[in-house]
C-alpha cells in the first residue's frame, strides 16, 4: 500500500467542524476542506468556490454556518450542503464543490487519492 498523505486528525474538526488544509500534491498546490456533517460523517472537498474559484473561508477553519449543515463562501455567501457539496443558495446555485476521496484510519484522515 502506498503511503497516504495525512490531511488532519479527527480532533482537528472539534473546534469548528471543519479544517482547511493546503498541500502540494500531484505537482500543484491544492486547498482542501475536511468537514464533519451533522450525522458525524467526515467528507472532504476542494476548497474552491465554483463561482469565482476562490477559497471559501475568510478566517482559518471557519467554513460552516451556525447549524453546521452548510459550508459558506465568505465572498458572496454561497451555501453548499455539507453532505454532498451542492450549492443550494448563491451565485453558483446548482453547482458543486468537488469531492475529495479520503480514507479514515483510526484518528487520521488521509487523502484517498494516489
Ligand atoms: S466567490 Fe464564492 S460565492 Fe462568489
Amino acid at each position: 500500500m502506498t503511503d497516504r498523505i495525512t490531511l488532519c486528525r479527527r480532533a482537528d474538526l472539534d473546534a469548528t467542524g471543519a479544517k482547511g488544509v493546503g498541500l502540494e500534491y500531484g505537482g500543484r498546490w491544492r486547498e482542501i476542506v475536511v468537514v464533519r456533517g451533522m450525522d458525524g460523517t467526515i467528507r472532504a472537498y476542494d476548497n474552491r468556490c465554483p463561482h469565482l474559484d476562490l477559497t471559501l473561508e475568510a478566517r482559518p477553519d471557519r467554513f460552516l454556518d451556525d447549524n453546521r449543515s452548510h459550508l459558506v463562501c465568505a465572498m458572496h455567501g454561497a451555501r453548499f450542503r455539507v453532505d454532498d457539496g451542492v450549492c443550494v443558495w448563491g451565485p453558483c446555485e446548482g453547482r458543486s464543490l468537488a469531492q475529495v476521496a479520503i480514507v479514515i484510519s483510526g484518528d487520521a484522515i488521509l487523502l484517498g487519492e494516489g
